[in-house]
Parts: C-alpha cells; structure tokens; sequence
C-alpha cells in the first residue's frame, strides 16, 4: 500500500517536471520568436513628406507675410513674386514670427531678428541682429498642375536667384 503510494507520488511530480520544463521552453520559444520578428521586420521611419501644398497664390496679397505654423515656413508675396523661407531660427531652432508693426521676422527666444523683405543691400532672410549664426534659408518653391504653390522644406536655394521665385 505504501509502495502503491510512493509510485503515484513519482509519477505526479514526474508530471509536474515535465510541466514545468514544457511551460519554460514554451516561455523561450515565445520570446526568440518576437525577438526574431523584430528583427527581420524592417527598420523603417516613416516622416512627412518634406514637400507642402500652401494654396493658391491669390490667397497671398502682395507685401504679406504669410507663416505656416505647422510646416515652419513663410510664404511671402514680394514685389518680385512668391518665394518661401524657414521659418525656423538658424540660433536653436526657435519658430520665429512676423511683426508686421516692424516689419521685420523676429525670434522670440533670444531676440535675433531677419530681413523678410529685400531692403538696400540685404537680402529677405538676412539676419538683422542677434545670436543667429546664419540667415533664414530660402526654400524652393514652384507652381504644380493645379496651380497650388508648392514648397520643398528639404531643399535650400539661393536667395534671389529667378528659381526661388514664383510669378503669376
Ligand atoms: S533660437 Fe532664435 S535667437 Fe536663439
């Protein structure tokens, strides 16, 4: 009777063992695979298109300064035409801002402040004064089928050159 005992006391831890060792690798198994999923799906980022549609040209009266908050440019309607600048500060990054009372695109972090017009020998961009180490850079800017403006955030172009200008 107690031999009888014994047995079924063998056989019931034997049973726990292999549960137990099953569950373990089944835990391993578990987790080599996502770990391998993760590492066979591929390591992509994916970020907005750097190139924004800003409208029809009409919606820019001449002489404005027209800011695109959420794609950090400006649209501006000068007498030459439409061209586009970061709207970004070339310090640390701050979003700058027109002032129309100025007339000038200010940053209010730490006070730099930018041409947004051509005036003399300065360029739109150009810094005015402050610790901004660079001018705002002109973006490309150019006319699509629909007759939308259409600006390029990833692609500098030189200030005044007849590309970086739009004319309808
Ligand atoms: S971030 Fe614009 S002046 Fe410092």
């Amino acid at each position: 009777m107690a031999e009888e005992e014994k047995n079924s006391e063998d056989v019931s831890r034997r049973q726990f063992f292999m549960k137990l060792g099953l569950g373990s690798l089944s835990i391993a198994a578990a987790g080599t695979a996502a770990f391998a999923y993760q590492y066979l799906e591929p390591n992509v980022l994916y970020e907005p298109s750097p190139i924004v549609n800003e409208g029809k040209p009409y919606q820019y009266p001449l002489h404005s300064v027209t800011l695109d908050v959420n794609n950090g440019i400006y649209i501006i309607h000068s007498q030459e035409g439409y061209f586009s600048l970061s709207a970004v500060c070339t310090h640390l990054g701050c979003l700058t801002a027109w002032k129309p009372e100025l007339g000038i695109i200010a940053c209010p972090c730490h006070g730099s402040k930018f041409f947004a017009f051509e005036q003399s020998t300065h360029k739109p961009g150009d810094k005015i004064e402050g610790p901004a180490p660079r001018p705002l850079p002109w973006k490309r800017i150019w006319l699509n089928d629909d007759g939308d403006l259409l600006v390029d955030r990833s692609t500098d172009v030189p200030p005044l050159a007849q590309d970086s200008f739009v004319r309808v």
